[in-house]
Formats: structure tokens, sequence, C-alpha cells
């Protein structure tokens, strides 16, 4: 008896908690996130459920787990994963004004399935008293040969770089952009941004090719990679006849979504000036929505216009973002 009473109270507590809580599949990797779902939590009394993995492992899993699929929210670092998210058709529209009004419309699927909530751009990295480069078009001149730093074209960062030369350019000019990227390599590509900027720092070649952010990690990271950024100055490159790259992390309410009511509060939370604030001041991004506080040290690097290419087209352009950047020999 008494067993049974036990069993049901179990049942009433999970069926309680099942009610209250909203289950994220995230490829974010930092340490504000947490942070984030803990306000959250605090605030809604919704449980945040977090499983964390490549972009790729996500979009795999829920695939498989299809209808039965226990993702109530999709969150990628990249413009090119979250398009391949929607083109499988993982999410669902869903309505809230909160969103649509605050976040501007490039930087959001014009059916609702996905918005970014945080931006970041795609800037270079220079060693003080260096040339640095105006336009992403200098980056394959002569000039530089042997100076660029830059990881490897199965980077997705590369690639939405590159979808973007593609919609600005078309793909017989931005393969041959990437071909004089190649030529200027100054070694093999390897390692992640932050070792791109570090490879600068020790001497090898003169310029890196990486996020924002991954700058001020540097900078609030080990004492050897604080001295890392001391030697290096942020340029925004832009294209001629555009802005600034800008990539984002977005988000989407999963189509077999359970708590479908929590998510979108969820997403919401995201966007919100408070969170938007800390995802700035944390993590070293760009807001989405206006009016949210930047970090210092972000704000310290200047302003930029940002390019004009929807997240949509460089999810497009990735297929042959891909194909182009193999053609070049971009390893
Ligand atoms: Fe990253």
């Amino acid at each position: 008896m008494l067993k049974k009473i036990a069993l049901s109270a179990v049942v009433l507590a999970s069926s309680l908690l099942a009610s209250g809580e909203v289950n994220v599949y995230s490829s974010r990797h930092y340490d504000t996130d947490k942070e984030l779902y803990k306000m959250f939590e605090k605030k809604t009394g919704i449980h945040v459920n977090v499983i964390q993995a490549k972009a790729d492992a996500l979009i795999k899993r829920m695939e498989s787990e299809g209808d039965k699929s226990p993702a109530d929210v999709l969150i990628t670092v990249d413009a090119a994963r979250i398009f391949k998210a929607q083109e499988k058709s993982l999410f669902q529209s869903i309505n809230s004004k909160y969103l649509v009004e605050n976040i501007p419309a490039k930087l959001r699927d014009k059916d609702n399935r996905w918005f970014a909530v945080t931006k970041r751009a795609r800037i270079v990295a220079v060693k003080k008293g260096v040339q640095a480069p105006v336009y992403y078009e200098d980056l394959a001149k002569p000039e530089y040969k042997g100076q660029i730093m830059v990881r490897s074209s199965s980077n997705v960062y590369n690639q939405s770089l590159m979808a973007a030369v593609i919609a600005h350019k078309g793909v017989e000019k931005a393969t041959a952009w990437a071909k004089g990227i190649v030529a200027n390599m100054a070694r093999n590509p390897k390692g992640s941004d932050r070792d791109q900027a570090r490879a600068v720092a020790a001497g090898l070649g003169s310029m890196a090719i990486m996020n924002t952010y991954y700058m001020g990690k540097l900078a609030n990271g080990s004492a050897s990679d604080k001295d890392v950024v001391t030697k290096l100055k942020v340029i925004f490159p832009k294209f001629k006849n555009g802005g600034t790259h800008v990539n984002v992390s977005a988000a989407g309410v999963a189509k077999y979504s359970k708590n479908k009511e929590n998510a979108i509060k969820f997403i919401e939370f995201l966007a919100s000036k408070d969170a938007q604030s800390i995802f700035a001041k944390g993590n070293y991004e760009y807001p989405v929505v206006k009016g949210a506080e930047i970090s210092p040290l972000v704000k310290s690097w200047g302003t930029f216009t940002e390019d004009d290419i929807s997240i949509n087209k460089l999810g497009e352009n990735n297929a042959a973002a891909v194909k182009a950047l193999d053609v070049a020999g971009w390893r």
C-alpha cells in the first residue's frame, strides 16, 4: 500500500515537472548560457534541461527521434546550421509579437521558424604596426602573401563568410578570392580561431581571420592569452559593396515540441534586453535587439556597418561555399 502511494506521488511529481519544463538542444558552449538558464528558471519556474552537442549531432538526433523527440528548442551557433535544421523541417512556425517586433527581419526566418539571439562579426585581428586591410577583397591581394592565419574550410564560420562572398560576387569571383587567400596563408589551416590569433602574436603571419568574441575570450583568458591581445588590433573589414560579415546564434521551436508555450517563452527570454546584455557582456557577442548593453571591451573596438546579406542567404549558399572552398584548395 505504502509503495503504491509513494509511486503515485512520484507520478504526480513528474507530471507537474513535465508541465513546467523546456528541453533545449544547444550547440552553444559558453558559461553565459548556464547563467541565463538559471535566470529563466528563477523568473518563470520553468525548468531548463539542456543537451549540449555539436549542431550536426543534434540535428541528426532530432531527425532520428522524429515525433518522439523531447526537444523543444534547438540553438545553433551558425547561420548554415540553423538553415540546415529548417530545411530538414525540424522547426515549426511560432507566433511571437515580441520576437517579430524586436529582431530585425534579416536576422530571423520569414515564417518565424527561427530567430537569431546573438551576433558576432568575422573580423581580422592585425598585428599592431602592420598595414591593415580595409576590405575582405584586400585579403586576397598578393601584398599579403604569407601573412594570413585562418582555420580550415571545414569550419562553418569560414563557410558562412564564403557564402557571403558568393552572395556579393558570384561563385566564380568568390572562388578566385578564396584562391588568393590560400596563396596568402602563412601555414596550412589548423587550430581554432583563437589559435590563429596566438600564432600571429607569436610571429607567424601578421593577421588572423576570426570571430569577435574570441578576442574577448583571449583578453579575459590566461596571462599568455592576455598578452596575445596586447599585440593585436581588431579591424572590421567590409565588402566593397557591403558591410562587415556577421554570423549569428539562432534558436527555433522544435516541430514536435511538447512544451511549445514554454519554448516560446524561453526564446523570448533569450531575446529580452536583460538576457541580451548578459550574452553581450559575458560572451562578448553583439545583441540582436536595440537597447541592450555591450561589453566595454567590445565597445572599445569601435563600430562597424553590418553586411546586409540575410542569414537565410548564408544558409542557402552553404553548399556552394563548401564546394568553392574545395575548388580553391582551402583545406
Ligand atoms: Fe565559436
